[in-house]
Protein backbone atom coordinates (compact mmCIF):
# COMPACT_ATOMS: atom_id res chain seq x y z
CA UNK A 1 0.00 0.00 0.00
CA UNK A 2 2.67 2.83 0.92
CA UNK A 3 4.84 1.37 -2.26
CA UNK A 4 1.82 2.18 -4.36
CA UNK A 5 0.93 5.69 -3.06
CA UNK A 6 4.66 6.49 -3.60
CA UNK A 7 4.42 5.33 -6.78
CA UNK A 8 1.36 8.10 -6.75
CA UNK A 9 2.33 10.95 -4.66
CA UNK A 10 6.63 10.86 -5.35
CA UNK A 11 8.54 13.16 -3.28
CA UNK A 12 5.65 14.17 -0.42
CA UNK A 13 5.85 10.41 0.09
CA UNK A 14 9.39 9.99 0.17
CA UNK A 15 9.47 13.21 2.92
CA UNK A 16 6.47 11.35 4.67
CA UNK A 17 7.83 7.91 5.01
CA UNK A 18 11.44 9.27 6.13
CA UNK A 19 9.40 11.28 9.03
CA UNK A 20 7.90 8.03 9.68
CA UNK A 21 11.22 6.09 10.34
CA UNK A 22 10.87 7.74 13.59
CA UNK A 23 14.41 10.01 12.64
CA UNK A 24 12.80 12.30 14.96
CA UNK A 25 12.76 10.47 18.28
CA UNK A 26 16.33 9.74 17.70
CA UNK A 27 16.00 6.13 19.01
CA UNK A 28 16.25 4.47 15.62
CA UNK A 29 17.59 5.17 12.18
CA UNK A 30 19.95 8.19 13.27
CA UNK A 31 23.68 8.33 14.58
CA UNK A 32 23.29 9.77 17.44
CA UNK A 33 27.41 10.39 17.47
CA UNK A 34 27.19 13.38 14.69
CA UNK A 35 25.85 16.16 15.60
CA UNK A 36 27.11 19.47 17.09
CA UNK A 37 27.32 21.49 20.48
CA UNK A 38 24.88 23.90 21.23
CA UNK A 39 24.20 26.37 23.96
CA UNK A 40 21.21 25.29 26.67
CA UNK A 41 20.56 27.09 29.60
CA UNK A 42 19.17 24.16 31.45
CA UNK A 43 22.56 22.50 31.72
CA UNK A 44 23.99 21.02 33.79
CA UNK A 45 22.05 18.64 34.63
CA UNK A 46 23.18 19.00 38.01
CA UNK A 47 24.69 20.44 41.21
CA UNK A 48 28.42 18.69 40.76
CA UNK A 49 28.45 20.18 45.15
CA UNK A 50 25.75 17.74 45.74
CA UNK A 51 27.28 14.77 44.08
CA UNK A 52 28.63 12.32 46.95
CA UNK A 53 32.29 10.81 46.72
CA UNK A 54 33.31 13.05 43.61
CA UNK A 55 36.56 12.58 42.79
CA UNK A 56 39.12 15.74 43.14
CA UNK A 57 40.38 14.81 40.17
CA UNK A 58 37.24 15.53 38.33
CA UNK A 59 35.89 17.89 40.86
CA UNK A 60 36.57 21.18 38.55
CA UNK A 61 34.21 23.22 39.75
CA UNK A 62 35.20 22.97 43.52
CA UNK A 63 39.32 23.54 42.73
CA UNK A 64 37.99 26.91 41.32
CA UNK A 65 37.42 27.15 37.94
CA UNK A 66 36.23 30.01 37.40
CA UNK A 67 34.08 29.73 33.63
CA UNK A 68 30.80 27.88 33.51
CA UNK A 69 30.25 28.22 30.02
CA UNK A 70 31.64 24.28 29.50
CA UNK A 71 28.59 24.06 31.83
CA UNK A 72 25.67 24.78 29.51
CA UNK A 73 26.63 22.73 26.04
CA UNK A 74 23.99 20.15 24.98
CA UNK A 75 24.70 17.42 22.17
CA UNK A 76 22.62 18.17 19.25
CA UNK A 77 22.50 15.44 16.85
CA UNK A 78 22.69 16.05 13.29
CA UNK A 79 19.27 14.18 12.26
CA UNK A 80 17.14 13.83 15.80
CA UNK A 81 17.35 14.99 19.14
CA UNK A 82 19.07 13.25 22.53
CA UNK A 83 16.36 12.62 24.91
CA UNK A 84 17.74 14.51 28.35
CA UNK A 85 18.78 12.22 30.82
CA UNK A 86 16.15 10.76 33.05
CA UNK A 87 17.28 8.99 36.25
CA UNK A 88 13.70 7.25 36.85
CA UNK A 89 13.27 6.32 33.24
CA UNK A 90 16.96 4.91 33.57
CA UNK A 91 16.94 2.99 36.92
CA UNK A 92 12.84 1.64 36.21
CA UNK A 93 14.11 -0.33 32.59
CA UNK A 94 17.09 -1.39 34.46
CA UNK A 95 15.63 -2.78 37.20
CA UNK A 96 17.41 -5.47 38.78
CA UNK A 97 20.27 -4.80 36.65
CA UNK A 98 24.36 -4.98 36.64
CA UNK A 99 26.22 -2.50 35.61
CA UNK A 100 29.91 -2.55 35.12
CA UNK A 101 32.51 0.16 33.12
CA UNK A 102 35.86 -2.10 32.80
CA UNK A 103 38.96 -0.09 31.83
CA UNK A 104 41.31 3.07 32.53
CA UNK A 105 40.51 6.42 34.75
CA UNK A 106 38.64 7.20 31.43
CA UNK A 107 35.74 4.38 32.37
CA UNK A 108 36.11 5.94 36.58
CA UNK A 109 35.23 9.26 34.84
CA UNK A 110 32.11 8.03 32.92
CA UNK A 111 31.38 6.29 35.89
CA UNK A 112 31.16 9.42 38.49
CA UNK A 113 29.02 11.13 36.12
CA UNK A 114 26.38 8.59 36.21
CA UNK A 115 26.71 8.16 39.76
CA UNK A 116 26.15 11.53 39.79
CA UNK A 117 23.46 11.55 37.42
CA UNK A 118 21.73 8.92 39.56
CA UNK A 119 21.85 10.24 42.42
CA UNK A 120 21.07 13.55 41.33
CA UNK A 121 17.30 11.58 40.97
CA UNK A 122 17.42 9.55 44.26
CA UNK A 123 19.69 11.70 46.47
CA UNK A 124 18.50 9.50 49.92
CA UNK A 125 19.09 5.76 49.13
CA UNK A 126 22.48 4.50 47.62
CA UNK A 127 25.15 2.18 48.70
CA UNK A 128 29.09 2.16 47.71
CA UNK A 129 30.97 -0.70 48.46
CA UNK A 130 34.63 -1.46 47.66
CA UNK A 131 35.03 -5.07 46.79
CA UNK A 132 38.69 -4.07 46.66
CA UNK A 133 41.08 -1.51 45.29
CA UNK A 134 39.69 -2.26 41.98
CA UNK A 135 36.07 -2.49 41.87
CA UNK A 136 33.39 -0.41 43.22
CA UNK A 137 29.67 -1.11 43.69
CA UNK A 138 27.50 1.45 43.74
CA UNK A 139 23.71 0.48 44.72
CA UNK A 140 20.64 2.03 44.06
CA UNK A 141 18.38 -0.71 46.86
CA UNK A 142 14.96 0.42 45.85
CA UNK A 143 15.55 -0.41 42.20
CA UNK A 144 18.17 -3.03 42.58
CA UNK A 145 20.78 -1.11 40.07
CA UNK A 146 24.06 -1.53 40.81
CA UNK A 147 26.83 0.26 38.71
CA UNK A 148 30.37 -0.94 38.79
CA UNK A 149 33.34 0.26 37.94
CA UNK A 150 36.22 -2.28 37.46
CA UNK A 151 39.82 -0.99 37.19
CA UNK A 152 42.02 -2.09 34.86
CA UNK A 153 44.34 -0.03 32.41
CA UNK A 154 44.60 -2.91 29.35
CA UNK A 155 42.02 -4.97 29.69
CA UNK A 156 44.56 -8.19 29.32
CA UNK A 157 46.36 -9.27 32.49
CA UNK A 158 49.71 -7.76 33.91
CA UNK A 159 51.37 -10.38 35.74
CA UNK A 160 54.35 -10.03 38.85
CA UNK A 161 56.51 -12.79 37.70
CA UNK A 162 60.61 -13.46 38.86
CA UNK A 163 61.61 -11.21 35.79
CA UNK A 164 59.15 -8.88 36.81
CA UNK A 165 56.08 -7.19 35.67
CA UNK A 166 54.24 -8.81 32.79
CA UNK A 167 52.06 -7.41 30.38
CA UNK A 168 50.12 -10.50 29.07
CA UNK A 169 48.69 -9.54 25.31
CA UNK A 170 46.96 -12.91 24.66
CA UNK A 171 45.74 -13.64 28.56
CA UNK A 172 42.38 -11.81 30.84
CA UNK A 173 41.73 -13.79 33.25
CA UNK A 174 39.37 -10.94 35.44
CA UNK A 175 36.68 -11.99 32.39
CA UNK A 176 34.97 -14.61 35.00
CA UNK A 177 33.89 -11.26 36.79
CA UNK A 178 32.62 -9.34 33.68
CA UNK A 179 30.80 -12.19 32.56
CA UNK A 180 27.87 -11.98 35.15
CA UNK A 181 26.83 -8.35 34.68
CA UNK A 182 23.96 -7.40 32.27
CA UNK A 183 25.80 -4.56 30.91
CA UNK A 184 29.11 -4.08 29.93
CA UNK A 185 31.06 -1.04 28.77
CA UNK A 186 34.99 -1.62 27.74
CA UNK A 187 37.57 1.18 27.35
CA UNK A 188 41.49 0.89 27.14
CA UNK A 189 43.76 2.90 25.21
CA UNK A 190 45.48 5.51 27.91
CA UNK A 191 48.07 3.67 29.14
CA UNK A 192 49.60 1.67 25.77
CA UNK A 193 51.93 4.37 24.95
CA UNK A 194 53.22 5.27 28.54
CA UNK A 195 56.83 4.90 29.32
CA UNK A 196 59.02 5.36 31.88
CA UNK A 197 58.04 5.14 35.66
CA UNK A 198 54.26 5.83 34.22
CA UNK A 199 54.43 2.58 32.27
CA UNK A 200 52.51 0.07 34.66
CA UNK A 201 55.15 -3.22 33.01
CA UNK A 202 58.59 -4.49 32.81
CA UNK A 203 57.74 -6.99 30.33
CA UNK A 204 55.45 -7.82 27.30
CA UNK A 205 54.58 -11.88 26.89
CA UNK A 206 52.70 -12.80 23.51
CA UNK A 207 52.53 -16.80 23.86
CA UNK A 208 55.32 -17.72 24.92
CA UNK A 209 57.48 -15.04 23.77
CA UNK A 210 58.79 -12.24 26.21
CA UNK A 211 60.15 -9.28 25.01
CA UNK A 212 61.01 -5.62 26.60
CA UNK A 213 58.94 -3.75 24.49
CA UNK A 214 57.47 -3.43 21.18
CA UNK A 215 55.81 -0.81 18.60
CA UNK A 216 52.47 0.40 20.78
CA UNK A 217 49.97 0.71 18.75
CA UNK A 218 50.79 -3.19 17.57
CA UNK A 219 50.41 -4.11 20.91
CA UNK A 220 47.35 -2.68 21.40
CA UNK A 221 45.66 -3.97 18.35
CA UNK A 222 46.80 -7.67 19.98
CA UNK A 223 45.69 -7.11 23.10
CA UNK A 224 42.18 -5.51 21.98
CA UNK A 225 42.16 -8.62 19.75
CA UNK A 226 42.25 -10.72 22.68
CA UNK A 227 39.53 -9.26 24.20
CA UNK A 228 37.51 -9.56 20.82
CA UNK A 229 38.35 -13.32 21.46
CA UNK A 230 37.02 -13.13 24.43
CA UNK A 231 33.77 -11.65 24.02
CA UNK A 232 33.10 -13.88 20.99
CA UNK A 233 33.94 -16.59 23.21
CA UNK A 234 32.99 -15.94 26.53
CA UNK A 235 29.88 -13.84 26.81
CA UNK A 236 26.37 -14.65 26.49
CA UNK A 237 25.51 -11.47 24.26
CA UNK A 238 21.59 -12.85 25.11
CA UNK A 239 21.86 -11.98 28.64
CA UNK A 240 24.65 -9.21 28.50
CA UNK A 241 24.55 -6.14 26.51
CA UNK A 242 28.25 -5.16 25.11
CA UNK A 243 29.80 -2.08 24.43
CA UNK A 244 33.03 -0.68 23.83
CA UNK A 245 34.10 3.22 24.18
CA UNK A 246 35.33 5.07 21.46
CA UNK A 247 38.72 6.14 22.15
CA UNK A 248 38.71 9.46 24.29
CA UNK A 249 40.44 11.83 23.15
CA UNK A 250 42.93 14.85 24.40
CA UNK A 251 43.98 18.26 23.86
CA UNK A 252 48.09 18.96 24.17
CA UNK A 253 48.70 19.66 20.83
CA UNK A 254 46.42 23.14 19.54
CA UNK A 255 48.14 22.74 15.89
CA UNK A 256 44.38 19.81 16.10
CA UNK A 257 42.06 22.78 16.53
CA UNK A 258 44.21 25.26 14.26
CA UNK A 259 46.03 27.12 17.39
CA UNK A 260 49.85 25.94 16.82
CA UNK A 261 52.46 26.75 19.90
CA UNK A 262 49.06 25.88 22.03
CA UNK A 263 50.10 22.83 24.18
CA UNK A 264 47.31 22.12 26.35
CA UNK A 265 43.87 23.02 27.34
CA UNK A 266 44.32 25.85 30.15
CA UNK A 267 42.65 28.41 27.54
CA UNK A 268 39.69 27.12 26.17
CA UNK A 269 36.82 27.97 27.92
CA UNK A 270 34.24 27.19 24.34
CA UNK A 271 33.53 23.73 22.27
CA UNK A 272 34.76 23.87 19.23
CA UNK A 273 31.85 24.90 16.84
CA UNK A 274 30.06 22.55 13.82
CA UNK A 275 30.55 19.02 13.32
CA UNK A 276 34.63 18.21 12.30
CA UNK A 277 37.44 18.28 14.15
CA UNK A 278 39.97 19.53 11.48
CA UNK A 279 42.73 16.64 12.95
CA UNK A 280 40.45 13.72 12.01
CA UNK A 281 40.37 10.66 14.50
CA UNK A 282 43.15 9.61 16.39
CA UNK A 283 44.94 6.51 14.23
CA UNK A 284 43.91 4.52 17.80
CA UNK A 285 40.41 5.15 16.48
CA UNK A 286 40.95 2.98 13.38
CA UNK A 287 42.73 0.05 14.96
CA UNK A 288 39.93 -0.29 17.61
CA UNK A 289 37.38 -0.57 14.96
CA UNK A 290 39.32 -2.46 12.93
CA UNK A 291 39.27 -5.28 15.89
CA UNK A 292 35.47 -4.24 16.41
CA UNK A 293 34.76 -5.57 12.98
CA UNK A 294 35.97 -9.27 13.67
CA UNK A 295 33.64 -10.12 16.49
CA UNK A 296 30.66 -11.86 15.49
CA UNK A 297 28.74 -10.93 18.43
CA UNK A 298 26.74 -7.90 18.37
CA UNK A 299 29.03 -5.17 20.36
CA UNK A 300 28.15 -1.22 19.98
CA UNK A 301 30.73 0.86 19.55
CA UNK A 302 30.17 3.89 21.72
CA UNK A 303 31.00 6.41 19.45
CA UNK A 304 32.42 9.17 21.46
CA UNK A 305 35.61 10.10 19.74
CA UNK A 306 34.49 12.78 17.57
CA UNK A 307 32.11 14.56 19.68
CA UNK A 308 34.50 14.78 22.33
CA UNK A 309 37.30 16.48 20.53
CA UNK A 310 35.20 18.99 19.63
CA UNK A 311 35.26 20.02 23.56
CA UNK A 312 38.77 20.97 23.92
CA UNK A 313 37.10 23.44 26.93
CA UNK A 314 35.81 20.17 28.64
CA UNK A 315 38.82 18.71 31.23
CA UNK A 316 39.71 19.97 34.25
CA UNK A 317 43.60 21.47 33.14
CA UNK A 318 44.45 22.74 36.36
CA UNK A 319 41.35 23.04 38.55
CA UNK A 320 41.68 19.67 40.36
CA UNK A 321 43.29 18.72 44.02
CA UNK A 322 46.86 18.52 42.57
CA UNK A 323 46.80 21.47 40.12
CA UNK A 324 48.22 19.46 37.67
CA UNK A 325 47.85 20.05 33.62
CA UNK A 326 45.17 17.69 32.83
CA UNK A 327 43.45 18.03 29.00
CA UNK A 328 42.92 13.60 29.53
CA UNK A 329 40.29 13.57 32.03
CA UNK A 330 36.80 15.31 32.09
CA UNK A 331 34.89 17.83 34.57
CA UNK A 332 32.08 16.05 36.35
CA UNK A 333 29.56 17.39 35.71
CA UNK A 334 30.24 18.14 32.01
CA UNK A 335 30.79 15.86 28.97
CA UNK A 336 30.71 12.53 30.62
CA UNK A 337 27.06 13.67 31.39
CA UNK A 338 26.62 13.74 27.37
CA UNK A 339 28.18 10.06 27.50
CA UNK A 340 25.57 8.88 30.11
CA UNK A 341 22.93 10.41 28.09
CA UNK A 342 24.13 8.34 24.78
CA UNK A 343 24.65 5.58 26.93
CA UNK A 344 20.98 5.70 28.36
CA UNK A 345 19.57 5.86 24.82
CA UNK A 346 21.85 2.24 24.10
CA UNK A 347 20.34 0.36 27.01
CA UNK A 348 17.14 1.73 27.98
CA UNK A 349 15.64 0.96 24.28
C1 LIG B 1 26.62 -4.72 45.26
O1 LIG B 1 26.07 -4.08 46.40
C2 LIG B 1 24.73 -4.46 46.71
C3 LIG B 1 24.26 -3.60 47.87
O2 LIG B 1 25.16 -3.63 48.94
C4 LIG B 1 24.71 -5.95 47.02
O3 LIG B 1 23.38 -6.35 47.27
C5 LIG B 1 25.27 -6.72 45.82
O4 LIG B 1 25.34 -8.10 46.13
C6 LIG B 1 26.65 -6.22 45.48
N1 LIG B 1 27.11 -6.91 44.28
C7 LIG B 1 28.29 -7.52 44.21
C8 LIG B 1 28.61 -8.23 42.94
O5 LIG B 1 29.09 -7.50 45.11
C1 LIG C 1 20.80 -16.74 22.05
O1 LIG C 1 19.50 -16.65 21.51
C2 LIG C 1 19.37 -17.22 20.23
C3 LIG C 1 17.96 -16.94 19.71
O2 LIG C 1 17.00 -17.13 20.71
C4 LIG C 1 19.69 -18.70 20.29
O3 LIG C 1 19.60 -19.27 18.99
C5 LIG C 1 21.10 -18.88 20.81
O4 LIG C 1 21.40 -20.25 20.97
C6 LIG C 1 21.26 -18.19 22.14
N1 LIG C 1 22.66 -18.25 22.53
C7 LIG C 1 23.05 -18.65 23.73
C8 LIG C 1 24.52 -18.65 23.97
O5 LIG C 1 22.26 -19.02 24.59
C1 LIG D 1 49.81 25.56 29.39
O1 LIG D 1 49.74 26.48 28.30
C2 LIG D 1 50.01 27.82 28.67
C3 LIG D 1 49.74 28.72 27.47
O2 LIG D 1 49.19 28.06 26.38
C4 LIG D 1 51.45 27.93 29.14
O3 LIG D 1 51.73 29.26 29.53
C5 LIG D 1 51.65 26.99 30.33
O4 LIG D 1 53.01 26.95 30.69
C6 LIG D 1 51.20 25.57 29.99
N1 LIG D 1 51.23 24.80 31.21
C7 LIG D 1 51.65 23.54 31.27
C8 LIG D 1 51.66 22.91 32.62
O5 LIG D 1 51.99 22.94 30.28
C1 LIG E 1 31.03 29.78 17.07
O1 LIG E 1 29.65 30.05 16.98
C2 LIG E 1 29.21 31.09 17.84
C3 LIG E 1 27.70 31.17 17.77
O2 LIG E 1 27.25 31.07 16.45
C4 LIG E 1 29.90 32.41 17.46
O3 LIG E 1 29.49 33.44 18.33
C5 LIG E 1 31.40 32.21 17.56
O4 LIG E 1 32.07 33.37 17.11
C6 LIG E 1 31.87 31.02 16.73
N1 LIG E 1 33.27 30.75 17.03
C7 LIG E 1 34.17 30.49 16.11
C8 LIG E 1 35.56 30.23 16.59
O5 LIG E 1 33.90 30.40 14.92
C1 LIG F 1 32.22 6.98 14.51
O1 LIG F 1 32.16 8.37 14.32
C2 LIG F 1 33.05 8.84 13.34
C3 LIG F 1 32.91 10.35 13.30
O2 LIG F 1 31.57 10.75 13.17
C4 LIG F 1 32.75 8.21 11.99
O3 LIG F 1 33.70 8.65 11.04
C5 LIG F 1 32.80 6.72 12.12
O4 LIG F 1 32.44 6.09 10.92
C6 LIG F 1 31.88 6.26 13.23
N1 LIG F 1 32.05 4.82 13.40
C7 LIG F 1 31.05 3.95 13.26
C8 LIG F 1 31.40 2.52 13.44
O5 LIG F 1 29.91 4.28 13.02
Amino acid sequence: MRLYRCLVFGLVCVCLSLVSKGEEDGLSGCNMYEGEWVWDDSYPLYDSAKCPHLRSQFDCSKYGRPDHFYLKYRWQPSKCNLPRFDGKEFLTKLRGKQIMFVGDSVSLNQWQSLICLLHSFLPQTQILDELDKLVYNYTFPDYQVSVFVYHSTHLVDIEEEKIGRVLKLDSIKSGSIWKNMDILVFNTWLWWYRTGPKQPWDYIQIGNKIVKDMDRMEAFRIGLTTWAKWVDAEVDTNKTKVLFQGISPQHYNGIEWNEPGVTNCSKETRPINGSTYSAGLPKAYYVMEDVLKKITKPVHLFNITTLSQLRKDAHPSSYNLFKAMDCTHWCVAGLTDTWNELLSVQVTN
